[in-house]
């Protein structure tokens, strides 16, 4: 099947799940090491504030959409991403009252996207949007292919990062699908120069955020702490590293979302969380 055929064939369905954190005592929820957490605590700062703006961007070219099923899908998709933004302030304000200043970072991070829309045109937006939602579908395969880097987690965080892996993974194509059918396929440079730009400021953002967090957790000076941090992003597990070819992929010009097909994968993560929330 070819990978444009399984995105139309793809049925997205929202599923509205509500996370107790306030459970969960530990802020270093991930094991109890601290570094760990903190690497999922960052990009749950990223969240809220990039999932508004990736609604904003694809709702833009809704009417420009020829129909279905790709209407139906972009519907889909914001009822997601709106999901995982209420759940993720809700993370993210679980980890303020555990001494994260969590609120001065999504701050941060709205004013990123603000200027963004500023600066950039609505496809330009709607590319960034493809190139940041291609950013978490690989990280959503990287959770879906190995279970066991959450293995240790508490089972609300082990449950709200399943849960949001498994959606990012169903939506992955419609943003794609939405930019390909505005620009009739013919916008391959606007998408490649968006990612490159969109990579360099993601990481240094992502650094901003590791440096407040590593501050809040009382090693912000300590560069054994940064040289783990790295070790883990890059060297082993190698979260980022893992996610490297794949990142690379985008850059093909025939590239599609879904010719990583990963659909058994989501079926057997969305069993395992079924028997998690039963
Ligand atoms: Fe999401
Ligand atoms: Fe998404």
């Amino acid at each position: 099947m070819k990978s444009r055929d399984i995105s139309r064939s793809i049925r997205i369905t929202p599923r509205d799940r509500h996370f107790a954190f306030s459970d969960v005592q530990e802020r270093d929820w991930l094991g109890g090491d601290t570094l760990k957490s903190l690497i999922f605590n960052a990009l749950s700062m990223t969240f809220p504030a990039g999932e508004r703006f990736f609604i904003s961007s694809v709702k833009r070219f809704r009417p420009r959409i020829s129909g279905e099923p790709l209407d139906s899908q972009v519907g889909a998709f914001m009822a997601q991403e709106a999901m995982h933004t209420r759940e993720h302030v809700r993370y993210n304000q679980q980890m303020e009252t555990q001494g994260c200043r969590a609120a001065m970072l999504q701050r941060e991070t709205q004013e990123r996207f603000e200027w963004a829309q500023h600066r950039y045109s609505d496809l330009e937006q709607l590319a960034a949007t493809c190139a940041l939602e291609h950013f978490t579908a690989i990280l959503a395969d990287e959770l879906l292919c190995n279970p066991d880097l959450l293995k240790e987690a508490r089972t609300e965080y082990r449950n709200i990062w399943l849960w949001h892996a498994i959606e990012e993974a169903e939506h992955k194509g419609v943003a794609f699908d939405v930019f390909q059918e505005v620009t009739n396929g013919r916008a391959y440079w606007v998408r490649v120069r968006t990612m490159t730009i969109v990579t360099v400021l993601f990481l240094a953002h992502m650094k901003r955020l590791f440096s407040v967090l590593l501050a809040d957790a009382g090693r912000g000076g300590s560069a054994a702490s940064w040289l783990r941090l790295n070790w883990l992003l890059w060297g082993n597990p190698g979260l980022f590293r893992k996610m490297m070819l794949k990142w690379a992929a985008y850059f093909r010009p025939g590239f599609h979302p879904w010719d990583r097909d990963n659909r058994a994968r989501m079926r057997a993560a969305e069993n395992a969380l079924a028997l998690e929330l039963e």
